[in-house]
């Protein structure tokens, strides 16, 4: 696997999590799962690991041949091999994809580097893999590597799949990082790299990978239309036949109220008094007067407009005004948005808690304090809070799009069914009432909250299904890459 996210060293949202939770699984059934990832500045090295004394040599384009070194270790708890690359000019800073100033100006070399040297180590490592798996616009020259430079060498017979977990963002570059990457002219064609003159990264991935999957069936159909196709929905539809939605699992040992290491007491679905000492100290930690019964919205995402957290930020001067509630955000990204939070939390103290920056622990103590978790997003191709949060008797409120759809079940008044609140408007509106009628069970029917918190908590959110649905896709891919080789 090819990535540029893998917990729990290097995290900007759900990736990483999807990366080496599906990796362990995978290599549970016996596979043998090598994952290849940049060192960033940020990852914290561990004693086990262990550098390669000789540099690995990538092949880029003739005149920028490039070098690194590379860390050698185990995914916790598995027998995954992970391959660190240390490159300070590439990786030496400490953030994965932006920094203070914006998107890092060198991605596109960036990446193109990750993908090339993931190619070479194979070479190095004398390791020829059946199928490689990239994931998202940073993995997109993969399998376009794959295709072209590779085609008549033994790693052209490895079969490629390409995850697609974010269409939103695609990598276009200027048309001389092809030069720098060493890939032919031929692939700047528009059934392959071009994008209006540019280079786009996830559109080579999605024409050239031998299979493509998503993480949610309903986000597999979304994203073959102009709403969420972000301009590349055409591409989608013609590769319909070779594309697949397997929703993702989640890391149960890392993740549950029962086993999670972050938080200060554990519980489960007969005993709630851990939950209720979580709650005090995520109200002391944020500010917020400590009462045991009001209730605690809260979100944890990144803040970027496909969130929706916009909505939640307009929809929270209603909610002081009209509900006995407090409202907790643990977010970073776009600034208006941080600060708009921000200043909510001063105009609103001990009922509104923000804390802008990223920090796991908090995520953590957050799913398990908070009694409503709040995801309005404009689209979401998975989304892994939401199931988080049902784990923790946390029930979400969901927007009816993508994952969201595929895993909360809305409540049923008459029937006690359901393990959260959907909404299908993506209007401030939409999200006020539907926090209302959150409201309203949880004060009015705390029986019938309590059953849609255990309703949650008992879902098998786990990789067991989705990953032998992986393994399916695999030898789709190998079958399918065998004829054509
Ligand atoms: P996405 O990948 O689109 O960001 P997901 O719901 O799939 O959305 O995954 C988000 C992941 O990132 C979760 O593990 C969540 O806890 C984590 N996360 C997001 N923002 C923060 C933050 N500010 N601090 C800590 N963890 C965060
Ligand atoms: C992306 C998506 C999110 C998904 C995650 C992991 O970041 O926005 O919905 O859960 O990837 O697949």
């Amino acid at each position: 696997m090819v990535t540029t996210e893998l917990a729990p060293y290097a995290k900007a949202g759900g990736l990483g999590d999807m990366v080496s939770s599906l990796a362990k699984a995978l290599a549970l059934r016996g596979h043998d799962v090598r994952i290849v990832c940049p060192l960033y500045g940020c990852v914290r090295r561990e004693d086990s690991w262990t550098p390669h004394e000789t540099s690995l040599v990538v092949h880029l384009g003739r005149r920028e041949e490039g070098y690194c070194r590379r860390w050698e270790g185990a995914l916790p708890g598995s027998d995954v091999r992970l391959y660190f690359l240390e490159h300070d000019g590439y990786y030496g800073r400490p953030e994965i994809y932006s920094g203070p100033w914006g998107a890092h100006s060198d991605n596109g070399e960036r990446f193109t580097f990750l993908s090339r040297a993931a190619l070479d180590l194979c070479y190095a490592l004398d390791w020829m893999p059946d199928v490689v798996h990239a994931h998202d616009w940073p993995g997109g020259l993969v399998p376009v590597y794959l295709n072209t430079v590779e085609a008549h060498k033994p790693l052209g017979k490895a079969a490629s799949v390409f995850t697609v977990h974010n269409m939103k963002h695609q990598g276009y570059f200027d048309s001389g990082i092809l030069k720098f990457a060493g890939i032919p002219d031929a692939a700047f064609v528009p059934e392959g790299l071009e994008c209006m003159g540019m280079v786009n990264f996830l559109k080579g991935g999605l024409y050239h990978a031998t299979k493509l999957t998503t993480v949610s069936p309903t986000y597999a159909k979304e994203m073959q239309t102009p709403e969420f196709g972000h301009g590349l929905d055409p591409v989608v539809r013609f590769r319909a036949a070779d594309l697949v939605g397997v929703l993702n699992g989640i890391d149960a040992e890392h993740w549950g109220p029962e086993v999670d290491e972050y938080i200060p007491a554990h519980y489960n679905t007969q005993d709630f008094r851990g939950k209720a000492v979580c709650k005090k100290v995520l109200q002391n930690r944020l500010g917020l007067a400590e009462d045991p019964h009001v209730i605690i919205f809260a979100a944890v995402a990144r803040m970027d407009s496909q969130k929706g957290l916009d909505l939640l930020a307009e929809a929270i001067p209603r909610v002081m005004e009209h509900m006995h509630a407090q409202v907790v955000v643990l977010g970073m990204g776009e600034q208006d948005l941080e600060h708009w939070f921000l200043s909510l939390s001063y105009q609103y103290p001990g009922r509104v808690g923000v804390h802008i920056g990223y920090d796991s622990a908090l995520a953590h103590l957050v799913e398990a304090g908070a009694d409503v978790f709040v995801m309005p997003s404009r689209f979401e191709p998975c989304g892994l809070n939401q199931m988080y949060s049902m784990r923790y008797g946390t029930p979400p409120i969901v927007r009816a799009t993508g994952g969201l759809l595929d895993t909360v079940q809305s409540y049923h008044e008459g029937e006690g069914h359901g393990t959260g609140f959907v909404f299908e408007e993506p209007s401030v509106d939409g999200l006020f009432y539907t926090m209302g009628w959150a409201c309203a069970t949880y004060y009015d029917r705390p029986k019938a909250f309590r059953q849609l918190q255990i309703n949650g908590m008992k879902q098998d959110f786990s990789w067991r299904h989705s990953a032998q649905h992986y393994e399916d896709v695999y030898r789709w891919a190998m079958e399918d890459r065998s004829l054509k080789v």
